[in-house]
């Protein structure tokens, strides 16, 4: 037996060396962990448990035959990250670049499956030149193997992606249908076609940085939603990301301890509106003002800014934020908006995650480069991912509330459950220069002080509707409060709505505006 067990512990320490020390050192070379050093960080101490070191592939073309590591370039297995399960696979790029074989994805498909039936979530570290070449077709019928799977997952269980080398060609589809993507500033990238290719098709010179790494997917493309400056700091943050979720959509997230008694009124809200109601003001102060600990995790920081979404707690009580931002493009609704907000309010109802809304919005942005693009497909899924979830959605309407944008912003009619404004909400069908222009263009015209008479139906205008009064007497506001008193108001709401039920009409599935 003592033979026995040396031997498996031989065959096992071979296994942990991957492609072996050379490669390993080169890795590092290049500022990168191993697969295995790259679970180490993520995961709770000694709560990996690997499954399948053994595993080998069967290709024997191109002298594979030959070349085998236990494992298949692919480390799997379950752990616990804050004492809660969930199940992993990390891409060994020492191994044939981290190259997806029909064994390699068998392997991670096993573990997915094992997810679904445990009801845990599914993290997926990718470091792969991408399908395995030697292997051909059935490499590819791996990767369809593992999109199904993705596919099959979504809205079951949360997935997470961490790029941390290369994810290209039409392996970004696995990382691309999963919830949230982590990206590490000059060493992952991803793209559907390399530089090379671009050169010869667009003849565009591009570097990979600038077609497919961390910032360009962080700010222009939107594929990204977070980055970092390096390995350590984005596994940490999936930790982080991980202890707002529920494990699956059955379950809720766990509420933390919070100190009620001692919570006091906030005088500084009453500061940060400015008397202008053309002047900008960060909403990010409210944001940090309203959670515990003013500890707000912001999911796509850097990308489409008019618009806030991230994960905080409040009252202990784990909430998505989705917030117009006052201070780029004054808070306007634009496609890249519209789409960052749907998709995360569409991830928050499928998990459970009630959401609260933080509203200054002036309207849609007009212009042709809008229309053209589709603002009308785009803004619509903004206004049909908040009309059909079904979790305790609280709306607090700050300043603006005009238009379209004050119906899709998780307005009372598509079931928004407690809806505020603060005093200085403005809530009308348009702005009031905007509007008055329109409705006495003809006595404006025909006065003899055309610039006076605009002036006094201004300010008649300005009396009637911008205000929180009219909203209120139809009951489409709930309460109208003082701004110091808003986060006790938002914890006695989220709390009494702990109970909530709601759903929607039987359907096979809902057909979104894509
Ligand atoms: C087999 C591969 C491989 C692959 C890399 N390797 N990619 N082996 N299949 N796809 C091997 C290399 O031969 C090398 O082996 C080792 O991994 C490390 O690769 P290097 O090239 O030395 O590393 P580096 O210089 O860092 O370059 C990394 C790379 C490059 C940019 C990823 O390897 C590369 O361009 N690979 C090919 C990428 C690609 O075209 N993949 C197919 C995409 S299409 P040795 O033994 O020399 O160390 C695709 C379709 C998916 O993936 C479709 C899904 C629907």
């Amino acid at each position: 037996m003592k033979n026995k067990i040396e031997e498996l512990e031989k065959k096992k320490e071979k296994t942990r060396l991957g492609g072996g020390q050379e490669k390993i050192e080169s890795q590092h070379a290049k500022g990168k962990l191993t697969a295995r050093e790259r679970i180490e960080i993520l995961v709770d101490e000694k709560s990996f448990e690997e499954i399948d070191m053994f595993v080998k592939h069967r290709a024997t073309d191109f002298g594979l035959s030959k070349q085998h590591y236990p494992g298949d370039g692919v480390v799997t297995g379950f752990a616990k990250i804050d004492g809660r399960p969930i199940a992993l696979f990390s891409q060994d790029f020492t191994v044939f670049g981290g190259s997806l074989s029909e064994t390699h994805a068998e392997k991670i498909v096993k573990v997915m499956d094992m997810a679904l039936k445990l009801g845990i979530p599914v993290i997926g570290l990718n470091d792969s030149g991408g399908a395995r070449i030697q292997e051909g077709v059935v490499s590819l019928g791996g990767y369809a193997d593992i999109f199904l799977r993705n596919t099959l997952a979504s809205g079951v269980v949360p997935q997470i992606s961490v790029v941390l080398g290369p994810c290209a060609g039409g392996a970004v589809y696995s990382p691309a249908i999963t919830d949230f993507i982590f990206m590490v500033k000059n060493s992952s990238y991803m793209f559907v076609t390399g530089p090379n290719v671009v050169k010869t098709v667009t003849h565009e010179e591009v570097s990979f940085e600038d077609l497919g790494g961390a910032e360009t997917h962080a700010t222009k493309s939107g594929v990204a939603h977070f980055i970092y400056d390096n390995e350590v700091e984005a596994l940490l943050n999936v930790r982080r990301l991980l202890g707002y979720f529920p494990l699956n959509f059955k379950d809720k997230p766990e509420d933390k301890l919070f100190d009620f008694e001692n919570l006091k009124p906030e005088l500084k809200f009453d500061e940060i509106i400015p008397d202008n109601p053309n002047k900008p003001y960060d909403m990010k102060q409210i944001i940090n003002l309203l959670v515990d600990n003013n500890d707000f995790f912001e999911v796509h920081a850097n990308y489409a800014e008019n618009i806030i979404t991230g994960f905080a707690r409040i009252g202990g009580i784990s909430i998505g934020i989705i917030a117009n931002q006052p201070e780029v493009l004054a808070g306007v609704l634009d496609i890249n908006a519209s789409v960052k907000g749907a998709r995360f309010v569409r991830f928050c109802d499928a998990f459970n995650i009630p959401i609260l809304v933080l509203e200054d919005v002036p309207g849609f942005l007009p212009g042709t480069e809008q229309e053209w693009n589709g603002i009308i497909r785009h803004g619509a899924k903004l206004l049909y991912a908040f009309a059909e979830a079904t979790v305790p959605k609280v709306t607090v309407i700050t300043r603006k509330a005009y238009g379209g944008a004050y119906d899709v912003m998780n307005s009372k009619h598509i079931r928004g459950d407690f809806n505020f404004a603060w005093i200085s909400a403005e809530i009308a069908v348009m702005g009031p220069k905007g509007a008055v222009e329109i409705i006495f263009k003809k006595e404006i015209a025909a006065s003899d002080d055309p610039e006076k008479e605009l002036e006094k139906k201004l300010s008649e205008y300005i009396a009637k509707f911008a205000n929180p009064y009219i909203a209120a007497e139809r009951g489409f506001i709930d309460d109208i409060i003082e701004p110091k008193d808003t986060k006790i108001k938002l914890i006695q709401a989220f709390k009494l709505l702990k109970t909530k039920v709601d759903s929607n009409p039987r359907k096979k599935h809902g057909n979104i505006p894509l």
